[in-house]
């Protein structure tokens, strides 16, 4: 099309259309032909006890996107809301996208991970599989999710290549009858992604990454976007304590569309065509954080800023001793293959 004529329709067509207000319900392509919802519940660190009420009060309240993992230890009482939701005819299961993650202590065994968390959640399959960190860790160490070694440090399996786990993810997919629809990573930096790629006959549909802006991982959300790899931003609000909520720039764009930092923390991930896992118990902040607004240019420039004067912080570190490739956490053994 003619450049003029291309910028003439751009200036005259309502930003409500360049940009639609996101919901929700907003879903966002997968390089698989499905499709993944823009929000979705988190479940670290929610409580045995706590974490059943509050997945049955977000699917009530509209969430359909809930991420799991193996190493939270409550996948069984997530299952326990799952099946309560499903019985009483509040969602259909395809209705939902329920995500878990291979621990690390799994790569040799996938299989058998998949098996235990379909098994805790009461589930025929799940919609997304990702490799939890690239990091392999010995399976008959001295504890099942965190082995050490005597000294006190990891113990990694050195033997393993996460590289090899991608080909074993891969062949879950391509079994006569999946009990997976995705497959994909997190955690992974541009350096351990490359090396991937050079092997992989699937590309992840997905990589989950610390996300927000304090930490915009620029770099691995455009590599993403290149490779026609969708991008889950996790740790939304700063994980445990939420202390992104203080951040006065965020506060400053929250005030000027009326909305609070939390709404804004969510929206800018939807502004980078990203998805989002907001993690809580309590009923009121599930459903305060169900709401979205689009941002425009000038609030994003402004929440750019913000590592930009202030630095990048990560607030999920990685308690590996693995050097995984991230600018910002340099060091440590390299086991990008
Ligand atoms: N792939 C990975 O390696 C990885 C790593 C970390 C996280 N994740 C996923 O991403 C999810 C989200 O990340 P996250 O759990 O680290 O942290 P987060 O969602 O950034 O923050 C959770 C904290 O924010 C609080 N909170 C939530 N909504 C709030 C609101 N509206 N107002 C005030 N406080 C609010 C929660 O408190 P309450 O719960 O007490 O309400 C909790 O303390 C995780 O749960 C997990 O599913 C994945």
């Amino acid at each position: 099309m003619n450049p003029s004529l291309s910028k003439f329709i751009l200036a005259h067509t309502p930003s409500s259309i360049l940009h639609p207000t996101p919901t929700m319900t907003t879903t966002i392509p997968l390089n698989t032909g499905s499709s993944i919802p823009a929000l979705g519940l988190g479940t670290w660190q929610s409580s045995p006890g706590e974490v059943k009420a509050a997945v049955i009060h977000a699917i009530e309240s509209g969430y359909r996107h809930i991420d799991c993992a193996f190493c939270y230890q409550n996948e069984d009482e997530v299952g326990e809301a799952l099946k309560e939701v499903l019985a009483r005819g509040i969602v259909k299961r395809e209705e939902l996208f329920i995500t878990s993650k291979l621990w690390c202590t799994f790569h040799t065994r996938v299989e058998e991970g998949l098996k235990k968390s379909l098994e805790l959640l009461g589930l025929e399959y799940l919609d997304l599989y990702l490799m939890h960190w690239p990091v392999p860790m010995n399976p008959k160490g001295n504890h099942p999710l965190f082995p050490k070694l005597p000294d006190g440090s990891r113990d990694l399996d050195l033997t393993t290549s996460h590289i090899q786990t991608w080909k074993n993810l891969e062949s879950l997919v391509s079994s006569p009858s999946p009990k997976v629809k995705a497959i994909g990573v997190a955690n992974y930096s541009v350096k351990y992604l490359t090396k991937l790629l050079e092997h992989a006959t699937i590309v992840p549909a997905v990589n989950q990454i610390e996300n927000h802006p304090y930490l915009p991982q620029q770099e691995v959300v455009d590599f993403c976007r290149e490779k026609g790899i969708h991008v889950t931003a996790y740790s939304p609000f700063g994980s445990t304590g939420s202390p992104m909520f203080k951040d006065e720039v965020v506060n400053e764009v929250a005030e000027k569309h009326g909305v609070k930092a939390g709404t804004v923390l969510l929206s800018y991930h939807l502004a980078r065509n990203s998805s989002v896992l907001a993690k809580s118990v309590t009923p009121s902040r599930i459903d305060e954080n169900r709401k979205l607004i689009a941002l425009d240019e000038d609030d994003m420039s402004k929440l750019e800023g913000i590592s930009k004067t202030k630095g990048l912080t990560r607030f999920v570190y990685p308690p590996f001793g693995v050097d995984c490739g991230f600018p910002d956490k340099p060091g440590g053994v390299d086991l990008s293959g």
